[in-house]
C-alpha cells in the first residue's frame, strides 16, 4: 500500500453534467473528497424532453472552465498541489467526452501532470470505495439515464458484466413515460412524485424478462405498454397521470428485483460464498435516487444476505470526484496516459 499522500483533479462531461472534483487520498488509503462541482444542463434539453448531443458538447465547452475554477478554489488546491489529473475518455456522447478530455490533457501538458483517461462506468464501479471505503468483491446495479447494467466488480479492472438492457435504459424509460404525461424533465423525480398518489393495480402493464435464466432487462415494451394504456383512456386526467406512474414504477422496481435476484446467486456462486456470508450490493446512477425502488431493493437484499449501500445521491449521479478517485485508483497501478489518450464513444468495461 503507498504511503504518499495523492491529490488529483476528476474531469466529467460525458453526457448532461459538466463536473469537476478534487479528491485526496490519504497515505493510511483513505479518501477524501475536497470539491465536486457539478452543472447540469437541465435547462438546455428541458424543452427537448431528452439529452440533445450537439448542445450538450456546446454547453460543456462553456462550462468546463468555471467548473475546474470552482472545483480548485473550493478545494483550497492550485495546480501546482496537484498530484495528477483524471478526466473521462468515453462511454459517452462523444463530443461532450472531448471537452473533458481535451480539457483534462490541456491541464496535464501546461502543468506537467499524469494523465489518466477514466472509464466513466468505472468511475460509477469504483464509487463505494470513494463514498465508504468499501474494497472489492462486490455486486453493483448502475441504473442511469444511459446504463442499465448488474455488473460483478471483482477488483480494479476487474468487472463481469452479469447483465444489461437489450433496448432502453431504465432511466430514459422513466423519462419518456414524463414526457408521454407531459410532466417535465428530467422525468424520473416527476415520476416518483406522481407515482406516490397512484394506484399502481390500475393498469395491467407488462414484467419483461421476468424469470429469464440470464440478469437481462429490455424497458421498451414497458414504454409501449404504457403508451397503449394512456392512449386507451384519452383524455388523460389528473388521476390517470398518477395511476400510470404508480404502475409503470412498481413495473420497473418489479423488473430490478427479479433481475437482481438472479444476479445475487450468480455472484455468491461465483465467489463461491455460502448463505449465511453477507455480500455487498451497491447502487448507482440517478436513477438510485427512487426511494420508492430504493426500498424494494433494501427488502431484496436483506432476505438474500446482502448489505445494501446507496452511496449519497451527490455520488450517484455523473460527478468529478468519482472520475478523481477512479483515476487515483490507475495512478498507483502504473496506469498511466498517453497525451493521446482517444475519446471513445463505445468503452465496455469488460471483455
Ligand atoms: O446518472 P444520471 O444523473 O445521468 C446519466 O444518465 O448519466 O441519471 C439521470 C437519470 C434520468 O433518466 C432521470 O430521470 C433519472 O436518472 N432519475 C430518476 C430519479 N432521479 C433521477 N429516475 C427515477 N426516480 C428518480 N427519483
Ligand atoms: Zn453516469
Amino acid at each position: 500500500m503507498p504511503s504518499q499522500q495523492i491529490i488529483c483533479l476528476g474531469l466529467e462531461s460525458s453526457c448532461d453534467d459538466t463536473a469537476a472534483g478534487v479528491v485526496i487520498r490519504h497515505p493510511n488509503g483513505k479518501a477524501e473528497i475536497l470539491s465536486n462541482i457539478v452543472h447540469t444542463q437541465t435547462d438546455v434539453h428541458a424543452p427537448f424532453g431528452g439529452v440533445v448531443p450537439e448542445l450538450a458538447a456546446r454547453a460543456h465547452i462553456e462550462y468546463m472552465d468555471k467548473m475546474v475554477t470552482a472545483a480548485l478554489s473550493e478545494a483550497g488546491v492550485t495546480y501546482q498541489q496537484l498530484d495528477l489529473v483524471a478526466a473521462t475518455s468515453g462511454p459517452g456522447l462523444l463530443g461532450g467526452v472531448i471537452v473533458g478530455l481535451m480539457s483534462g490533457k490541456a491541464i496535464a501538458l501546461a502543468h506537467d501532470l499524469p494523465l489518466i483517461a477514466v472509464n466513466h462506468l468505472e468511475g460509477h464501479a469504483l464509487t463505494a470505495g470513494l463514498s465508504n471505503g468499501l474494497k472489492p468483491p462486490y455486486l453493483l446495479l448502475l441504473i442511469s439515464g444511459g446504463h442499465t447494467q448488474i455488473l460483478q466488480v471483482n477488483g480494479l479492472g476487474d468487472y463481469l458484466l452479469l447483465g444489461s438492457t437489450i433496448d432502453d435504459a431504465i432511466g430514459e424509460a422513466f423519462d419518456k413515460v414524463a414526457k408521454l404525461l407531459d410532466l417535465g424533465y428530467p422525468g424520473g423525480p416527476f415520476v416518483e412524485q406522481y407515482a406516490k398518489q397512484g394506484d399502481a393495480t390500475r393498469f395491467s402493464l407488462p414484467r419483461p424478462m421476468k424469470g429469464r435464466n440470464n440478469c437481462d432487462f429490455s424497458f421498451s415494451g414497458l414504454k409501449t405498454a404504457v403508451l397503449h394504456a394512456a392512449k386507451a383512456i384519452e383524455p388523460i386526467k389528473q388521476q390517470d397521470k398518477y395511476d400510470i406512474c404508480a404502475g409503470f414504477q412498481q413495473a420497473a422496481a418489479d423488473c430490478l428485483e427479479d433481475r437482481l435476484k438472479r444476479a445475487m446467486q450468480i455472484f455468491r456462486n461465483n465467489k463461491n460464498m455460502a448463505d449465511d456470508e453477507t455480500c455487498s450490493l451497491i447502487i448507482a446512477g440517478g436513477v438510485a435516487a427512487n426511494k420508492a425502488i430504493a426500498k424494494k431493493l433494501d427488502i431484496l437484499s436483506s432476505d438474500h444476505n446482502f448489505k445494501l449501500i446507496v452511496p449519497p445521491s451527490k455520488l450517484c449521479t455523473d460527478n468529478g470526484a468519482m472520475i478523481a478517485w477512479a483515476g487515483i485508483e490507475q495512478y498507483l497501478r502504473g496506469n498511466i496516459s498517453d497525451l493521446s489518450a482517444p475519446p471513445k464513444a463505445r468503452w465496455p468495461l469488460y471483455d
